[in-house]
């Protein structure tokens, strides 16, 4: 990708309108909005446009944007208890427009934050950040990567990361964005630098729906799959693939990690949010999933 990613800033776009309204009870990310550009930044600050533009049409249009809010919500509830635990190092894989370095400077100044992302949209990031006014944390790294063609595990040491130490990592939003080949390269690459402590979560679009057979039995599926592939394909970030809990946990499991938990973003966003908010739920084929390097060895899924 030579571009900035548009999917990043849409996604930061869905998590600053749904501060204003009570999705934020899910997951209320206050800074994003410092993260858009001038069109987004009108959109969301203006409630009418708000309402117009992003609930009742891009959010419509391309449904299921709680899972935004569901897949920060869980990793980061996960990632409080791995830093109370003792864990010094966040990685976040495909960083896109995340506050949550920006956020932490308060809550958690002693966290190397290591943002991972495409240099192009990490200059874009820089340029937002630095723009913002807000204090910047001193403790954030930024590490480019393109995954389709590069090793994240180099690229982490060369940038400070210190692999006698556990770490957490994220990984949102971005697998389904690779081929399986890139994202069994970067799972098999992390492992190599992440000792026993460590966790991973990820989130993953359900490998079903690239089956044109179940899709065909699915029609609501299938036209809200189209509409978001045709979306992202525009934005120059086509959808390449999808898996099962069970498969990433697979291709993980030879480097050490092992099975944590699993839960679709609707199951977790459920438990936050009372009421039906419109057209925003996540479906069931979206996933998240948690693995984890265990200090003595477990049995996997
Ligand atoms: C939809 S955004 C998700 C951003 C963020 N994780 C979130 O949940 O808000 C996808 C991010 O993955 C990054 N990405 C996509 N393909 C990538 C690649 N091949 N190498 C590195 N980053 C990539 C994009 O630049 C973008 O920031």
């Amino acid at each position: 990708m030579s571009k900035a990613s548009q999917t990043a800033e849409m996604v930061a776009a869905i998590r600053a309108t749904f501060h204003h309204g009570p999705e934020a009870m899910l997951f209320d990310d206050w800074l994003a909005k410092y993260m858009l550009g001038p069109k987004f930044r009108f959109f969301c600050a203006v409630p009418l446009l708000r309402r117009r533009f992003m609930l009742q049409g891009l959010f419509r249009n391309l449904n299921s944007s709680l899972t935004v809010l569901s897949r920060a919500r869980f990793t980061e509830d996960r990632l409080e208890t791995a830093i109370a635990e003792g864990i010094g190092q966040y990685v976040i894989l495909g960083a896109g427009f995340d506050t949550f370095a920006l956020r932490a400077t308060s809550t958690f100044p002693d966290i190397d934050v290591y943002e991972v992302d495409t240099e192009a949209s990490q200059r874009v990031k820089k340029l937002r950040v630095n723009a913002s006014g807000l204090e910047q944390n001193p403790n954030v790294i930024y590490v480019p990567v393109d995954f389709m063609k590069e090793t994240v595990a180099d690229k982490l040491l060369t940038a400070g990361f210190d692999a006698s130490k556990p770490a957490f990592i994220s990984w949102l939003g971005v697998t389904l964005y690779l081929t399986e080949e890139a994202v069994a390269e970067t799972i098999e690459s992390l492992g190599s630098i992440c000792v026993p402590g460590s966790k991973l979560v990820t989130d993953f679009m359900d490998a079903r729906l690239h089956d044109p057979e179940f899709v065909e039995g699915e029609p609501e599926i299938a036209q809200s799959m189209k509409r978001l592939k045709a979306y992202t394909a525009s934005k120059g970030e086509p959808i390449l693939s999808g898996f099962t809990a069970e498969k990433i946990t697979k291709m993980a499991s030879p480097f050490g990690w092992r099975f944590k938990e699993t839960q679709t973003s609707r199951q977790h966003a459920e438990k936050f949010l009372q009421g039906e908010p419109d057209h925003c739920w996540p479906t069931d084929y979206d996933h998240l999933l948690m693995l984890e390097k265990p200090k003595d060895d477990e049995t996997g899924i």
